[in-house]
């Protein structure tokens, strides 16, 4: 049952229910390449971009499995859920570096999708890959250990969001959130200023800024829990420079 404490959570500023004016207005309703559906050759570029920059030794992916994995790290043969899972990076290091986890890699592209069922990872003995969206999941409760949403939140309006929160914590018995930082507002508006002229020319710039400022804030985070529902509980795992890490879980297995 949703949990009526924020009344139209479809209306929250991406800076949370108390975000200043400033933060309000470095915020926008635009898509980015990759939502798009008008534009293959510049949401292909995109992709591309984040899976290359992902993949790299020092990587972000690298970064996240370490993070997931910590989550999991006392559940013996973990079965972990991807979501939003992109040509599928950070499944490919939980696979590596957890010999016994058996991923289920999903996203909700069915061409990114093809694209993993037609790689290496596709024909991995412990990979499952499926074409579903986070916000409803097609999968019985409590399937998973853990269900992961790396670099995606950002992507869906808050009332999608919130559902991400409600199906992650349903469908395993922990949700990892990890995101882009929403900087403080005064720092955003003069990167947006330096960063802008070049969004016509650079397709990941173009979606870096637009994610920026979409990016939700901590405060929003907990909103959107609340909101999915009022026994989720959040636990914030963010590092000093890193992304914001967010694990959400129901109250019965946060005590567990
Ligand atoms: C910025 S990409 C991140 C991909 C990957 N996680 C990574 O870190 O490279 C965002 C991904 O979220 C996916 N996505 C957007 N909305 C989604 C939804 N409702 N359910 C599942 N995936 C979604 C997009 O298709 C895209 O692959």
């Amino acid at each position: 049952m949703m949990a009526d404490t924020i009344p139209d959570i479809a209306r929250m500023p991406r800076g949370g229910p108390g975000a200043s004016w400033l933060d309000r207005t470095l915020q926008t309703d635009r898509l980015e390449y990759l939502d798009r559906n008008d534009v293959d050759e510049l949401k292909d570029r995109v992709v591309r971009a984040l899976d290359r920059g992902g993949r790299r030794r020092h990587g972000i992916y690298g970064k996240c499995a370490q993070v997931a994995l910590d989550v999991v790290a006392d559940v013996p043969r973990p079965k972990i859920l991807e979501l939003g899972a992109g040509l599928g990076g950070l499944s490919e290091q939980l696979l590596r570096h957890r010999p016994d986890a058996e991923v289920t890699i999903t996203d909700l592209d069915p061409a990114f999708v093809d694209e993993i069922a037609r790689s290496d990872l596709g024909r991995h003995p412990r990979a499952i890959i499926r074409t579903m969206d986070a916000t409803a999941i097609d999968a019985p409760d409590g399937g998973f250990d853990l269900a992961v949403f790396a670099l995606s939140l950002h992507h869906l309006p808050p009332a999608s969001a919130a559902r991400v929160f409600a199906e992650g914590t349903r469908v395993a018995r922990k949700l990892l959130i990890i995101d882009l930082r929403r900087p403080p507002a005064p720092l955003h508006a003069v990167v947006l200023a330096a960063v802008m002229p070049f969004t016509p020319v650079i397709p990941l710039t173009h979606d870096g800024v637009i994610s920026s400022m979409r990016a939700y804030s901590p405060a929003a985070l907990k909103a959107l829990a609340r909101h999915a529902a009022a026994e989720i509980e959040v636990e914030f795992r963010t590092r000093r420079f890193g992304p914001t890490v967010v694990v959400a879980a129901r109250r019965s297995e946060a005590a567990a």
